[in-house]
């Protein structure tokens, strides 16, 4: 019988170029790497805000069998209901306010048993947001210690932050508590992924999906433009090739709820 389950966890889809690479790309990895489950960012797929009920279906349907969440969450409002329900495997940050819409961790069955997933957002990414965030350790504390009796496999930790040293630090809070911690939001991949001391499958920043020649997915002329001549313009995504496919891949002991290996996925497209 098989004692582990792999997991590809995929950085931030940033808009259509990204969701068109996960439909073309994501079914022929997840059979060449023997991909168990996926679990992908999905919090930049719609036009780089948020995730539309549409799209959210586009990506179950190319294989995402899990959606974590980030500082876009909250806006596409028609998500909302998508997002409260335990049956859906889409979340946002866990440490929104108490009555923010939806719910900050679900479980999925990955056929070996339940997994729990949980994303938190970082205090500084988390700073301008207009609801006041909870503190992102005590929060995943209480998740943990409520959860703890539920008969599971693993638990996936996203955290969606900036700073380096809450990425850092994060791993090493959660290091044999949880089965991975990985970070996302910077939409460009470190080279750190390890797994921690006491079994903790790590990454700083996982990367993205999406165009490679463009700032974090926008159009790099706008960015150039805001920040040379202090233009005030709006975000485009860019499409052009080449394009990239930034994950992790993590295998767990289902006996254990440990990571037994860890190997970054950085794949180019001309
Ligand atoms: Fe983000």
């Amino acid at each position: 019988m098989q004692s582990k389950v792999r997991i590809l966890y995929v950085g931030d889809i940033m808009g259509e170029v990204g969701l068109r690479l996960i439909e073309k790309e994501l079914s022929g990895l997840r059979h060449k790497h023997a991909i168990s489950m996926v679990i992908a960012q999905s919090e930049n797929v719609t036009d780089g805000r948020g995730c539309s009920p549409a799209d959210f279906n586009r990506l179950k349907k190319a294989g995402i069998d899990f959606c974590t969440g980030g500082n876009w969450s909250l806006w596409q409002k028609d998500l909302f209901p998508i997002l409260s329900d335990p049956a859906q495997p889409i979340i946002r940050p866990a440490n929104y306010p108490d009555g923010t819409p939806g719910l900050g961790y679900k479980y999925i069955d990955s056929g070996f048993g339940k997994i729990l997933v949980i994303s938190l957002l970082g205090k500084t990414v988390g700073r301008d947001s207009q609801l006041k965030l909870k503190n992102p350790l005590i929060t995943i504390d209480e998740i943990l210690d409520a959860q703890k009796s539920v008969d599971k496999v693993g638990t996936v930790v996203n955290f969606h932050g900036d700073y380096s040293s809450e990425k850092v630090v994060i791993g090493q809070y959660l290091n044999g508590r949880v089965s991975a911690v990985i970070g996302d939001h910077w939409h460009v991949p470190t080279a750190d992924a390890r797994i921690l001391s006491a079994g903790t499958a790590h990454i700083t920043d996982v990367g993205m999906v999406g165009a490679l020649n463009a700032s974090l997915g926008v159009k790099t002329a706008l960015i150039i433009d805001r920040w040379r001549n202090d233009k005030v313009n709006r975000n485009l995504l860019e499409e052009d090739k080449p394009w990239q496919f930034n994950g992790l891949i993590f295998d767990v002991d289902i006996s254990s709820g440990k990571a037994l290996s860890v190997e970054q996925l950085n794949i180019l497209y001309d």
